[in-house]
């Protein structure tokens, strides 16, 4: 495991954004994405939870190149974003690729299906038309879709069909790494569980690394090999994913599992309630962010940020983490 390269890399990113707080106010700054760091094995899953607002989709778009970071350092399949050519910058967004949350609205209700799965092959490959074809039946295939369905318009399909649509459109051109920002979120919960197999199914078939990001534990306790818990724009706690299932360390994480619906015994021992509103990303509070919401805050988490440190085989970001792990 340890001997698979990176897909990706990330030191201290940061996304920070301008917002207008009113006519004689200066604009206030959001640090959306404040100084996250992880690695990705090729042909792994990385899961990236936490509550709305937390900066998720700000990291995936950061991650597909959809937006510049603000600051850090972004390696994508060994290229530094940072001093990349605009030849391999065209040669990584392809090798990135995305799906979003809504399905409803990331498929053009004009274009037919094999037009847009069409359009990634036209603008990169020298296939042939009758190549294109054969590939475009294929991935319809393998997304659980029928051949004939190519010629149908996206109306034409439920929500479970068309995200496998937009799946079978983000795999055209055998991506290495792909970003699914709540790709399930916006489904019935039984069609959830079907989305997730092709996810999965699809990895086993090509060894495609994933950032799969959810605001639900639960919905990434199958899918993931490692979990990243946001809050506020940092990363508060990160581990494989059944150590971080059974041994949370940060009172954040254990909140959100005692949020999990579990069958798990040891799980449902750590009950822990998150009291309080998300604080607004324009005025984090000072020292721990979470500090104000956790059961175990000190004096000194009230002032003191702290750094995300290893213990215990996690990565956690909790003065109190020792006490903690018990
Ligand atoms: N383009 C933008 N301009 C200003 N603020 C933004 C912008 N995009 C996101 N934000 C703010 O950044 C924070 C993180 O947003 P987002 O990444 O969408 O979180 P999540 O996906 O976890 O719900 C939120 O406070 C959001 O309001
Ligand atoms: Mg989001």
């Amino acid at each position: 495991m340890s001997a698979a390269p990176n897909v990706l890399l990330a030191r201290d990113l940061a996304r920070h954004y301008s917002v207008s707080r009113g006519l004689f106010k200066a604009p206030a700054t959001v640090k959306a994405l404040n100084g996250v760091s992880f690695a990705l094995e090729a042909g792994r899953t990385l899961a990236v939870v936490g509550e709305s607002g937390c900066g998720k989709s700000t990291l995936a778009r950061a991650l597909t190149l959809i937006e510049k970071p603000s600051a850090g350092h972004l390696h994508l399949d060994g290229i530094d974003i940072a001093t990349a050519s605009d030849a391999q910058l065209k040669q990584l967004r392809r090798r990135v690729q995305m799906v979003f949350q809504n399905p409803y609205a990331s498929l053009n209700p004009r274009k037919r299906i094999e037009q847009m799965l069409d359009e990634p092959l036209l603008l990169n490959t020298g296939l042939s038309a009758a190549e294109r074809r054969e590939k475009r039946g294929a991935m319809l295939q393998q997304v659980g879709l029928r051949p004939e369905h190519a010629a149908r318009y996206p109306h034409m399909f439920s929500g479970g069909q068309r995200q496998r649509i937009a799946i079978a459109r983000a795999m055209m051109l055998e991506p290495k790494l792909l970003v699914a920002d709540e790709p399930t979120s916006a489904l019935d919960v039984s069609i959830q569980a079907q989305i997730l197999n092709l996810f999965m199914d699809l990895q086993q078939q090509r060894g495609i690394a994933y950032v799969f990001i959810s605001h639900n534990l639960s919905v990434v306790e199958h899918i993931a090999d490692r979990v990243l818990v946001m809050y506020l724009g940092r990363v508060v706690e990160s581990a494989p994913k059944s150590s971080l299932f059974t041994r949370a360390l940060h009172p954040y994480t254990r909140a959100l599992l005692s949020a999990t619906p579990s069958t798990d015994a040891a799980r449902r021992a750590i009950k822990i309630r998150i009291t309080g509103e998300l604080p607004s990303p324009l005025d984090p509070p000072p020292g721990c962010s979470f500090h104000r919401r956790c059961p175990h805050a000190t004096e000194r988490c009230k002032i003191e940020v702290p750094e995300l440190r290893p213990l215990g085989g996690h990565e956690v970001a909790c003065h109190h983490a020792e006490t903690l792990a018990g």
